[in-house]
This record gives C-alpha cells, structure tokens and sequence, in this order.
C-alpha cells in the first residue's frame, strides 16, 4: 500500500519523511528506486496485486436486453487489473467471465450477444461460448465443427456477494471470498449500498486519498457547504500526526495522533491559517462532515485496495474499494455499511445510504472535491516525492 499515513504525519510517519527512509528504500549501489526517487509508489504493482479478488460490476446489469422489446440480450465489458474481459450470465445462477477476445480470429467477444442462454456468441462467425469458456458450438462451420470442446478462451473465477459480481484475478486458485471480502458482506444484520463509477487516477490515490492530510484544505470550503452549513462548523486546521492503532497481515488500522487547533500562526508567512475563521462558530455534530472530532475516527487500510473509514459519530462505514483498470484510472466502489438491528432502522439506513450519504460524501465530497484535484492530468505520480 502506498503510504497511508499521509505528508505531515508526525508519528511513525517519520520514518518515510526525508532521507533516512530514502536511503533505507535505496538500492545497493545507492540509487532511489524508480522515478518516484523514494520508493514506496514503486514498490505498488501500477495495475493492482494480482492473488486476490475484486468487485467487478453489479449483478443486475448483466442478462439485459439493449431494447426492451427486440433488443438482443448483451454481454458486458470490463476491463480489470489491464485485463479486457466479457462478462455474461452462465447457467445455474453462476456469472461467466472470459478474457475478451475470440480465439478464432480476436474479435471483441463483448461486442457479441447472448443468443443461447448461458453463453456468448461472436459476432463475426459466431463461435459460441460457454461459461467456462469453451467453444459449444462453431455455428458457421455447422454441427459438426472440431472446434467445438477444443476450442477454449480464458476463463476467470467469480463469485457472488450481495449482488455484486467479483472476479479472481490472481494467477493461482481463489482463495475463499470470505478472505477477501470484509466480513460485514457476510453478515445479515448490516445493510450494505453500493456505488461504482470510474475515476481517472491510479488506484493507489484513491486508496490513500482517504487517509492523508488533504481534509482541512481541499473540503475546506466549497458551494454546496454553505447549503448545508458544514462552512459554518469549527474545524482542525491540519491533522497533528497519526497513531498506528493495529498492524496485520493484510490490514494496517491507523487514527489521527490528537486535535488541533482551528486557527495556526505560520512563520514563515507570518500569517494566521486559515486567515479567517470568524464564521466557523457551529458545533461540530457530525464528525463525519466537519472533521473536528477526528479522534473519533479510525482509519483500517486493507489488501488489496480496501479503504475503511470509520466513522462512528456517524453510525455507518464509509468503504472504498478501488479496482485497477488500467495505470491511470479505477474503478472506484463506495460501500455505505451501517448495523441495523429492526426493521425500522434497516429502511433508515437504506434511505439514508442511498440518498443523503450517496450525495453528499459521494457524488460532492469525493466526485466534487477530491477527485479534480487527483486525477491523472492533474497530478504526475511519477514526479519524484516526498512523503
Ligand atoms: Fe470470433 Fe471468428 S472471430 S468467430
């Protein structure tokens, strides 16, 4: 994972700041590893760690008709990890996912229909496929092709929880989905709503996006905050270090060291930041939206790509899962999870997942403020760093 402790962290963060962590992540004959000149973005695979599984695309979109009425039934697109796949539903309930490509004579399989059920057939001579990618049937070289059953495409493993299709990605047999997949998916009393779309930056920053000191300036003031009056509310003016809570094999669990103030002087501006505060004068009663009690939070960074903000004044977990597709964008998934133990708070938070909290952490905070300032022709991840 690339550095999750952020640009300023006084803590344990040290040892990645400045040149002792350069020379300690150096090469023999002294060199920095990579363009970064640091190391640690370096040592990240670009396109995501491979034995493991990820969140590829919602159930509900596959076996659509592109017409309501005559529309042929399409398979769908995704590329993972750089992999160009087609995705389609297999018989038995089973989702197929087959590299994207007909061994015939490459022809784009997800340009293709599913004419027969439980398969994907070509659309240049209609080689047919099943879900284990293998030819059923050569339709336009007749019933008794030799193709068929020797003829095969690259198939990949999925699974499915909660209504969204993972992919195995890994080079080896999958491991358990409940490895991989946080165990609140596996777990009834949690109410959990999904969002995906695609941002334009390498997974890495929309993974670390969620944890580093970025807080009290990018979402320091925007429009959509005067409506909802969180311009208004008391504010820390930096994140005054963070403090290592867990470390584990496939998950670190972090939290901010302590408060800050809401106003700091500068010396070397002689200056006071942020240079006015007078109108921050509401209590903070959402952390969730104003910062202010982030001792409340705890931060868990997960393999592959699992970003996890607890936020409990708020009651619900805020969950990235951010699946490479290619070197500079991701497909970025948002899961809102909140306990919910009647009936009468399961359709709270269902509502409140899909609307308020879709809104405004999603689509405004994350869409609106974080990713502009992110994306690839914004930033040059590979300009040397300092972290
Ligand atoms: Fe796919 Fe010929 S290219 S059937």
């Amino acid at each position: 994972m690339t550095s999750p402790l952020g640009g300023t962290s006084n803590t344990e963060a040290d040892s990645v700041n400045g040149a002792p962590a350069r020379e300690a992540l150096s090469t023999p004959d002294g060199k920095p590893f990579g363009t970064s000149q640091i190391g640690v973005h370096d040592l990240v695979p670009e396109l995501g760690y491979r034995e493991y599984w990820y969140p590829a695309i919602e159930l509900g979109k596959l076996g659509k008709r592109s017409h309501r009425f005559f529309g042929r039934v399409k398979p769908m697109h995704r590329k993972l990890l750089g992999e160009d796949m087609v995705l389609f539903l297999g018989k038995n309930g089973k989702v197929a996912a087959l590299r994207d490509r007909c061994p015939h004579r490459g022809a784009y399989l997800s340009k293709g229909r599913c004419e027969f059920e439980g398969t994907v057939s070509c659309s240049y001579h209609g080689y047919t496929y099943d879900d284990t990618g293998t030819c059923v049937a050569a339709l336009t070289e007749g019933p008794n092709s030799g193709l068929v059953g020797k003829l095969m495409v690259k198939s990949y493993p999925t699974e499915i929880v909660r209504g969204i299709v993972y992919v195995w990605m890994g080079q080896t047999q999958p491991v358990p989905i409940e490895q991989d997949v946080p165990e609140e998916f596996f777990d009834p009393q949690y109410v959990i709503v999904p969002y995906s779309t695609v941002w334009p930056m390498n997974w890495t920053l929309a993974v670390e996006n969620s944890g580093d000191n970025h807080f009290s300036y990018i979402h320091r003031f925007r429009l959509r905050r005067i409506l909802d009056l969180s311009a208004f509310t008391k504010q820390m003016c930096y994140w005054p270090g963070v403090k290592i809570i867990d470390v584990e094999a496939d998950r670190l669990t972090f939290k901010p060291a302590g408060e800050a103030p809401r106003q700091e002087y500068y010396p070397g501006l002689k200056k006071k930041w942020p240079q006015h505060i007078w109108w921050r004068f509401l209590p903070n009663l959402h952390p969730a939206r104003t910062n202010m009690k982030r001792t409340n939070y705890s931060h868990e960074y997960r393999l592959p790509s699992i970003a996890r903000v607890h936020a409990t004044g708020a009651g619900y977990l805020h969950m990235r899962w951010g699946t490479p597709i290619d070197d500079h964008t991701n497909l970025q998934w948002t899961f809102g999870i909140a306990r919910a133990t009647n009936r009468v708070k399961r359709l709270f938070w269902k509502v409140y997942l899909h609307h308020w909290y879709r809104m405004q952490i999603i689509k405004t905070t994350n869409e609106l403020e974080d990713v502009p300032v992110q994306r690839y022709d914004r930033l040059d991840t590979t300009a040397p760093q300092k972290l």
